[in-house]
């Protein structure tokens, strides 16, 4: 599976959840469904798609290099530990 995830009015397009069944692993079948579903964004006209990733999910890290992602520019993620 893995699917676009449009906003209701204006923003950013990203892929939704991109899994494969543990029996059917290391196929190449989230490469495929992944790569048809930038097709369906590019006949669309939507020009960028955004995705994020586990820094230690290393298969779906490879993937989406493989696919042209590359890292935001800029971006820096955050977190405070509140409960300390
Ligand atoms: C991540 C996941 C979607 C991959 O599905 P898959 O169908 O096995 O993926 P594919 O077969 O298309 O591709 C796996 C690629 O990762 C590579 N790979 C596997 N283990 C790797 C590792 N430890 N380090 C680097 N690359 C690795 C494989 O060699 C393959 O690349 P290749 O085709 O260039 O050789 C699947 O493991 C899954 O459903 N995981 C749980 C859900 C999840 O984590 N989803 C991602 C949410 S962001």
């Amino acid at each position: 599976m893995s699917y676009l995830r449009f906003p209701p009015v204006r923003g950013a397009v990203w892929t939704g959840y991109t899994c494969t069944h543990p029996d059917h692993r290391g196929r190449g079948i989230a490469r495929a469904v992944k790569l048809q579903s930038l097709a369906q964004a590019a006949e669309l006209g939507v020009p960028f798609v955004f995705t994020d990733n586990d820094s230690e999910n290393a298969p779906m890290l490879h993937i989406n290099e493989r696919l042209g992602y590359g890292p935001r520019p800029g971006l820096v993620g955050l977190l405070n530990r509140v409960d300390k």
